[in-house]
């Protein structure tokens, strides 16, 4: 991997990095347990495992000097009510902290310690985010028709924490009502 300085471009519209070492995908079947309906979550599945969302990393060395890069793009959706979210983590190194730039469409950053305190912020173009250490974080797109388009750096030695949340869930849920969108207490929570 090389040690000099080095620029690329995040093109809009596309936002595919103009380097690239690392896509990946993840698709409905990759969320199991986590929607709310899981009746709806069934139903879904059974007619696709609609692709939720994507990630084209800039890899760098697993050391805690680094920084790793990337864009992600959660599409439009819902499973139920619950907007299309990414899985969510906590960082394995938990004292690793992350900041998000949006760069198209509208949606949430659903966070939370692990000590249950929660967090949600609104993401929209030209806002930053600052996770700071400790917290799980959560993207979800609330566009009806664009994707939810982040930026997205963090130290190199982070790591991921899945099975917490895919144990638990998050505290807070996003959510399409009658009355527009609502953060709700996830009723499932560590339960
Ligand atoms: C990270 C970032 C971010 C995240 C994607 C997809 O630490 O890697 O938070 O790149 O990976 O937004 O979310 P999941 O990793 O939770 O699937
Ligand atoms: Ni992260």
């Amino acid at each position: 991997m090389s040690d000099t300085p080095f620029t690329f471009s995040i093109p809009n519209p596309g936002f595919i990095p103009s380097r690239v070492d690392n896509h990946i995908t993840r698709r409905l079947s990759a969320l199991r347990g986590q929607f709310l309906d899981q009746d709806a979550y069934a139903r879904l599945l059974d007619r696709e495992d609609t692709l939720l969302y994507a990630v084209n990393e800039i890899k760098r060395p697993a050391a805690a000097g680094e920084l790793l890069m990337g864009v992600s793009i959660v599409h439009p959706g819902k499973v139920g009510k619950e907007f299309f979210m990414t899985k969510g983590h906590f960082h394995t190194v938990l004292d690793t902290a992350e900041v998000y730039y949006c760069l198209r469409g509208e949606g949430f950053m659903v966070m939370e310690t692990p000590e249950g305190h929660p967090a949600v912020e609104r993401l929209s173009p030209g806002r930053v985010l600052y996770v700071p250490p400790r917290w799980a974080h959560r993207s979800v797109c609330t566009s009806r028709q664009e994707d939810l388009v982040t930026f997205f750096t963090y130290p190199g030695n982070a790591g991921h924490d899945y099975g917490t949340i895919e144990q638990q869930g998050f505290c807070k849920l996003v959510l399409d009502t009658e009355k527009g969108i609502a953060i709700v207490d996830n009723p499932r929570w560590r339960k």
